[in-house]
């Protein structure tokens, strides 16, 4: 099985030790991290099978019967609302010839896999097999989807490929502090639509973009710039392991509303992948997936507040669009720059990127375990 010592021999990298006091000092990952395709096998054995990251919201599996598709790094997952009320999790391939349970979210009582028509319970549990009774020795009580590991963090669903892994709630218990209120509020926003973003850029390329707001009065100075305070007196950043956080008050609201007394912008950062936010308006909750060494996707799904101004609505769900793209931009750009093989690390600026420090101490530790 590749290791990191492996990776770090390929590419001549400093060690792990070494690695660590760069980033103690304000370097980045090394560039190779970047772009190395034997790094991005090692992420997905060791922080993609492992980690927790976002499937649907609970209505997507409201009711007994509800199943919902998802992807954890490269793993396919299916979440199914049982007939006894649990919510479990699968690995989307058929035990047969591993073609996807399903390929889209639905509802059935029996999960049937199309290509030749095993057919399981939504406790993962194979039932029947066509022509099984002309076979030797097959038992379908012996057979069952592959189980993964959910949890309900609120509103929201979230797996686990590593059914052994530690509870979410665990992982993430240094910020549901500031979670139970934003996602007390988020419960009561509605659905819009969502915003889906193919990036040329490896996916922590992006991540880091999403957990820093250093970019935002350069790179978003007529979006979330515009919108929000972000100099650092104002727009607050904290990180745990595992955790992100920012909040940071709005600046300006079409029509001449006044800020004043708006609770602001708020968000939440969980490691690899995943991150909710909402201010007085709109809210939003998504995921970057890895899709190669150097190509990612993220959707993001925005909710706006019922009752809340029409007009700042609308103009903050292309405000967030507007912030996206540009981030888009960026972060493919940057891609660029890391394959230069020039330059083989960044400087942080660690008063404000702090969270990068962090994503990456955390990423470094997950690789070499
Ligand atoms: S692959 Fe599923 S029934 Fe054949
Ligand atoms: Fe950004």
């Amino acid at each position: 099985m590749l290791q990191m010592a492996d990776v770090r021999k390929r590419y001549a990298l400093p060690t792990e030790k070494e690695i660590l006091a760069g980033l103690d000092e304000g370097a980045t990952l090394p560039a190779e991290f970047y772009y190395a395709p034997e790094v991005y096998a090692l992420e997905q054995e060791k922080i993609f099978a492992k980690s927790w990251q976002y499937a649907c919201h609970e209505s997507a599996v409201a009711k007994p019967g509800d199943y919902a598709v998802t992807k954890a790094g490269s793993t396919p997952i299916i979440v199914t609302h049982g007939k006894d009320g649990e919510l479990r999790g699968f690995v989307n391939v058929c035990r047969h010839r591993l073609h996807s349970i399903a390929e889209e979210n639905g509802s059935k009582p029996l999960l049937q896999c199309p290509y030749h028509g095993w057919t399981y319970g939504l406790d993962g549990k194979l039932k029947t097999a066509p022509r099984s009774q002309r076979e030797a020795n097959f038992d379908c009580a012996t057979i069952s989807l592959e189980p993964v590991a959910v949890e309900r963090w609120d509103q929201w669903v979230f797996v686990n490929p590593d059914p052994a892994a530690p509870p979410l709630a665990t992982v993430t218990a240094d910020m549901r502090g500031f979670t139970d209120d934003i996602n007390a509020e988020l419960r009561e926003y509605e659905f819009q639509v969502r915003y889906e973003y193919d990036m040329t850029c490896n996916w922590k390329v992006w991540a880091e973009n999403a957990v820093e707001c250093y970019h935002c009065p350069t790179l978003h100075q007529s979006s979330f710039g515009k919108t929000y305070h972000t100099n650092p007196d104002d727009y607050a950043v904290r990180s745990g392991d595992n955790t992100i956080w920012h909040d940071g008050p709005i600046k300006w609201l079409p029509g001449n509303v006044d800020p004043a007394g708006l609770r602001g912008f708020r968000f939440a950062f969980t490691f690899p992948s995943s991150f909710f936010a909402l201010d007085d308006y709109v809210g939003f909750i998504g995921s970057v997936q890895p899709v190669g060494p150097e190509k990612c996707w993220a959707f993001v799904d925005m909710y706006a507040k019922p009752g809340a101004d029409p007009v700042v609505v609308k103009e903050w769900l292309e405000m967030w669009d507007q912030t996206l793209i540009e981030d888009k931009r960026a972060t493919d750009i940057q891609q660029i720059g890391y394959r230069s093989g020039r330059i083989p690390t960044g400087r942080l600026m660690l008063d404000s990127e702090s969270p990068l420090q962090a994503f990456m101490k955390t990423t470094l530790s997950a690789l070499s375990l």
